[in-house]
């Protein structure tokens, strides 16, 4: 099996090969997911490396992507002892997916944040804040700026930073940027995320940060490095009130 499989909506690749923060998000699901009533939501699942981790690991699991071939091939990997533990949940976060106040037991969204707006990531936070239960922890992974394709973007990244703009990696036509070969697949535009800005989305929604910190993911290729800090996690709390 590749480290890395195409996505089949120009949404990047999905990777086989866990991250920090995806083994982070196994950890903690297979201790708090274990009961059909606290199931783990993993949202853009793709191919569901993560969730079939999730699923080996004993966990319940809910698996969501905009792309419903994507989890026909995660269906398609199942076995038979975990088959009855997960659920499949087609559609376009936050808007075409809703789940019963305080029903999940965590939630995983790694390599999706980044093909949301400002608004939907805003929206998608307060929704997830709703969806878990007390207590319950959220665990993100997503693109940052410092990435090779994007080094051209960094000095209008700083500006806007300077300038104190809410979503300062919003990108709207990706290609004025850069016409780095892995872009062309991506979408037209990306939100590129870092710390400061999702901690705080994060927190607006009514989560308490646990950790937030930048990274280099083991499987990144290396045509995408620029100085260690290419991916963003957070790890946060729905707090209890
Ligand atoms: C780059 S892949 C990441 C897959 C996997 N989570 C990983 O970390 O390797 C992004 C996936 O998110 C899905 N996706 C993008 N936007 C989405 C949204 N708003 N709601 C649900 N899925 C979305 C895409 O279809 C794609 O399968």
């Amino acid at each position: 099996m590749n480290r890395r499989r195409l996505t089949r909506n120009r949404m990047g690749w999905a990777s086989e090969q866990l991250s920090p923060l995806s083994e982070l998000f196994i950890e903690y699901a297979s201790r708090c997911c274990r009961d059909a009533s606290s199931p783990a939501l993993d949202l853009g699942a793709a191919y569901g490396a993560a969730a079939l981790a999730a699923l080996h690991a004993g966990c319940y699991v809910i698996a969501n992507d905009l792309d419903a071939a994507h989890l026909a091939v995660l269906a398609s990997r199942l076995d038979d002892t975990s088959r009855p533990r997960l659920s499949i949940r087609a559609g376009r976060f936050p808007r075409e997916i809703a789940f019963d106040f305080a029903s999940l037991g965590a939630v995983h969204a790694s390599n999706v944040f980044h093909f949301l707006t400002g608004n939907q990531l805003d929206f998608g936070l307060r929704e997830l804040a709703r969806w878990l239960r007390p207590g319950a922890k959220l665990f993100v992974q997503a693109a940052t700026p410092y990435q090779q394709p994007f080094a051209a973007f960094l000095p209008e990244y700083h500006r806007r930073l300077e300038a104190a703009m809410k979503w300062p990696g919003w990108i709207t036509k990706l290609s004025a940027f850069s016409s780095h070969r892995q872009l062309s697949q991506m979408p037209r535009s990306i939100h590129l995320l870092d710390d400061n800005v999702l901690s705080a989305a994060a927190r607006r929604a009514g989560f308490e940060i646990e950790r937030v910190w930048l990274y280099r993911r083991p499987d990144l290729p290396a045509g995408l490095h620029l100085d260690g800090r290419e991916s963003v996690g957070l790890i946060a709390r729905r707090s209890h009130s």
